[in-house]
């Protein structure tokens, strides 16, 4: 077993050795013993965008989790080959939604509103849902641009279908004027549309799919947060309920966090509802400000988690070396309309 410096020497060399044949994005919530090798840092938008516009890269590596270094792959050319350090590190909510789900909930949808829906996903999505969405005409949405891609639906189609975070589909919608009476959801597993009123009214589907992160932020914690410090401002992530998002004083991207802490003034307090290690980098490196996790067991997210150092070298000496393992490729046939939806996104951010 290597020591940690052992395991930091490889990783120098290997980038040191490549250059710019080599590229390495890594997402926000990435570990610190990661991130800090990481060419680029940002959201799965940006890391996807700056992957697409590395010319010399031969090899991205990427650091984040596996539907990311899909659409890196989606976006680079096909000669640029994209690696996951450890194929495990999937997302549960990518993997709420199946193709096969998503094909029957169309053709039911279908039956029920004609040819009024758009279908709209999360870029948190397989491949091949991305795929669904962009032969159906409908576009990907981030955490960032959601407002504005819901707006462009609603200006394509009478309803939208939206695919696979319920939490970040209907805070958008509420947040542009859509009453959560107007908002159904679609359950996958029992093939049902819950909603108690007339069809006719129903503007919003959500995809009955969550974070399992985001998801662990409660009511509870923002109470809690509330009793035990009177003037901390608490931001959230919109993957988290629509109950929290409602009662927290702001809400907004991994990206919206962050620049708002870093324009906050020194002196103020803030308790951040997102993965556990942006929230401790943060605090790491905002000392003049009091920042505490919204939910004291700081809630990780696993499968982000499982890129650490010694994958990290494993996977980039293998690819220095002409071996590579863990080359993430998307079919052809899938990336074609997966890549439709993300243009039409591209094209309006
Ligand atoms: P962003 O990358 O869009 O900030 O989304 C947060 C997230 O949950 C990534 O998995
Ligand atoms: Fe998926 Fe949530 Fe982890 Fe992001 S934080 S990768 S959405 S499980």
């Amino acid at each position: 077993q290597l020591t940690e410096a052992e395991l930091i020497e490889r990783v120098e060399d290997v980038k040191a050795k490549m250059g710019r044949k080599l590229f390495l994005p890594g997402h926000h919530y990435q570990k610190d013993e990661v991130i800090r090798f990481a060419d680029a840092r940002g959201d799965s938008l940006k890391l996807a965008q700056i992957s697409a516009r590395q010319s010399e890269a031969e090899a991205i590596v990427f650091c984040g989790v596996h539907f990311m270094a899909e659409t890196a792959d989606i976006l680079t050319r096909p000669d640029q080959e994209v690696f996951l350090p450890d194929m495990r590190a999937g997302c549960s909510m990518a993997d709420m939604a199946d193709l096969t789900q998503t094909e029957k909930a169309w053709e039911k949808l279908l039956e029920l509103f004609d040819d009024t829906i758009l279908p709209l996903t999360y870029v948190n999505s397989t491949a091949a849902i991305k795929s669904f969405v962009g032969l159906h005409e409908g576009a990907t949405v981030t955490s960032s641009n959601a407002e504005e891609m819901v707006s462009w639906a609603f200006s394509q189609k009478e309803r939208i279908l939206f695919l696979p975070d319920q939490h970040l589909g209907r805070n958008t919608a509420y947040n542009l004027g859509v009453p959560l009476k107007q908002m159904a959801v679609w359950d996958p597993i029992a093939e049902t549309l819950l909603y108690e009123g007339a069809m006719e009214d129903i503007k919003v589907i959500l995809w009955k799919g969550h974070c399992s992160v985001h998801e662990n932020f409660t009511v509870q914690n923002v109470k809690q947060i509330r009793r035990q410090y009177a003037d901390m401002t608490i931001i959230v992530h919109p993957e988290c309920r629509r109950e929290v998002v409602a009662i927290a004083d702001d809400a907004g991207s991994t990206n919206h966090i962050i620049q708002t802490i870093n324009n906050a003034p020194a002196g103020t307090s803030w308790a951040i509802g997102t993965e556990m290690n942006l929230v401790k980098r943060i605090i790491k490196e905002h000392p003049d400000k009091h920042i505490v996790s919204l939910n004291p067991n700081m809630c990780p997210c696993l499968t982000m988690n499982r890129i650490d150092l010694p994958h990290l070298a494993w996977c980039l000496e293998t690819v220095e070396k002409g071996e590579p393992h863990n080359t993430i490729k998307v079919d052809p046939a899938i990336a074609f309309h997966a890549k439709k939806a993300l243009e039409r996104m591209l094209a309006r951010v």
